[in-house]
Parts: C-alpha cells; structure tokens; sequence
C-alpha cells in the first residue's frame, strides 16, 4: 500500500534509492577506516629490477593487459588454475596495476617460472608455432629492437616519489643493473641480486655473446619471469593478524 508513494513520484523513489545505497555503501566501507592497511605485510615483496620494470613498461606500451589480466580471484577454479590468489600486496608497487579487465588469454600473475625462457622467445615470436590454436598476436620485432634504457633511472626516481622504496643506490646503479642481470658470474650481478632478492640473471631472449646489447623481449621475459615469485607464501598467514 505504503509503496505506491514510491512507484508513482520519481523524485522520493529517486530519494529512497539514494538513502538505500547510501546505507549499503556505509557498511561496505565504513570498517576499512578501522584497519590500519588494507595491504597486507608479506616477506619477499620488492621493488621490479631496472630491467623488470623496462619489461613491465614494453608490457603497458604493447597493451598486454587489454587481453591479459594479473589478479587471480579468490574462487577455487582459479586457485587451482593459477595458484594463490592475488594479496594486495603483490601489486602495491605497480603505478598503474596491472589487474585488468579482460581475460582474452590466461592470467599472467603467476606465469613466473612456468615456461622456459626459451618458451617465450618463441612465444612472442609467433604464439602459433608453440600454441597451434592461441589466437595472441605476435611480437617478432621485440627481438630485434635494442632496449632503449636511458630513462630506467628516471622511471624509478618518479615511482620513488610516489612510494615504492627506490633506494638512491639503486636508482644511481640503474642503467648498470640493466647490463648486469644479463650479465651472470659478474660482479654486477651479485650487486644486483643484493639489491634485488631473487632477481634473476641470465640473457632472456637467447642471443649469444656478452657483447649483444639488451633486446626489448630480454626486458619483457625478464618481468615474465618474475610475475608471482617475489612472496613467500610459506610465511604468509592470511588469517588476518598480518593486517593489524
Ligand atoms: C589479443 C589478445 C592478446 C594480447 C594483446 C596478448 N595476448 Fe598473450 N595470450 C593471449 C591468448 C589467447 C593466450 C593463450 C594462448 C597462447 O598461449 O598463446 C595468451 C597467452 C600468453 C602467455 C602464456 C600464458 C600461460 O599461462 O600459458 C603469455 C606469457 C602471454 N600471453 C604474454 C603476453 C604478452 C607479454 C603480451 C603483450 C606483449 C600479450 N600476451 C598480449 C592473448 C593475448
């Protein structure tokens, strides 16, 4: 009876609707003002190598993330799919994040380590010749175009004043830390180690000879690679106390 009011003036149903929501909206945010971060605290979590973070912007440049998507949700089929779900904390130090919209092709969020490297060389190449039915473009000129890494340690020194903790050594050793993580058994590469745990070092894209400047596909494999290996599940509770 009382809800012709609502049905038959659109000025107090369009008031209703807004006190309605306005209620859902307080209980949906209302007790994240009580946590103190929303990001969790987990061990391993790291700022991206210079030569993960030039991968990570060829990754922006070329739109992988209009078919790709990095946050695996918290639903079974997809734990078990691609293994944990995605915590807050593994893109915190992404400026833009990478969670993307779109799943034309698999989650990449934890693609670390599941392929070869040689995989992907042939993979970006001609995605065809490894997946016969992979509807993915191919990426054939990243190979043969040398990566433009003058501006890595300005990169980092902006994603510094936005917060991720860029140490000035680490953005002073920038530009050699890009040679250094082709560069294994150097000392160069045990620095960058040091200051990147568990970055890894070899040549990505699988040119012989020391002296072959770094390609945009050894950036782009290099941050492959490293999608989802940085924390420690081991030593992560997600029972909650790592929020308080
Ligand atoms: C038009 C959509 C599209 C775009 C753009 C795209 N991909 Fe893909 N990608 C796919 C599809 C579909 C697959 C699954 C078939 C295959 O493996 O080729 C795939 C698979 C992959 C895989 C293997 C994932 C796995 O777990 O098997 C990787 C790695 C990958 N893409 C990386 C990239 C990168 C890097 C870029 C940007 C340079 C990119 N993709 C751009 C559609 C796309």
């Amino acid at each position: 009876m009382n809800h012709a009011i609502f049905e038959k003036n659109s000025l107090i149903l369009l008031i209703g609707a807004l006190v309605v929501v306005s209620i859902g909206g307080i209980v949906e945010i209302a007790p994240l003002f009580m946590l103190r971060s929303t990001i969790e605290k987990v061990e391993g979590m790291r700022p991206y190598s210079p030569l993960e973070l030039a991968g990570r912007d060829i990754y922006v440049r070329e739109g992988c993330y209009n078919c790709h998507s990095q946050m695996i949700r918290s639903l079974r089929d997809e734990i078990e799919r691609y293994g944990h779900y995605s915590l807050a904390a593994e893109s915190m130090y992404d400026h833009p994040f990478q969670w993307g919209s779109k799943r034309n092709g698999p989650d990449l969020a934890r693609v670390g380590g599941k392929y070869s490297d040689a995989w992907h060389v042939e993979h970006m190449r001609d995605p065809r010749s490894v997946v016969p039915a992979s509807i993915m473009p191919g990426y054939p000129f990243l190979e043969k175009t040398p990566l433009n890494y003058d501006n890595v340690a300005a990169r980092m020194k902006t994603l510094q004043e936005v917060g991720v903790p860029y140490s000035d050594d680490m953005i002073a050793n920038a530009k050699a830390d890009v040679l250094a993580q082709i560069s294994p058994d150097t000392s160069g590469a045990k620095a960058l180690v040091q200051r990147y745990p568990k970055a890894q070092v070899r040549r990505f894209d699988g040119q012989p000879g020391d002296d072959v400047p770094p390609s945009e596909l050894d950036a782009v494999v290099a941050y492959l690679q490293m999608l989802g290996t940085l924390v420690d599940f081991t030593k992560f509770d997600a029972s909650g106390p790592n929020l308080r």
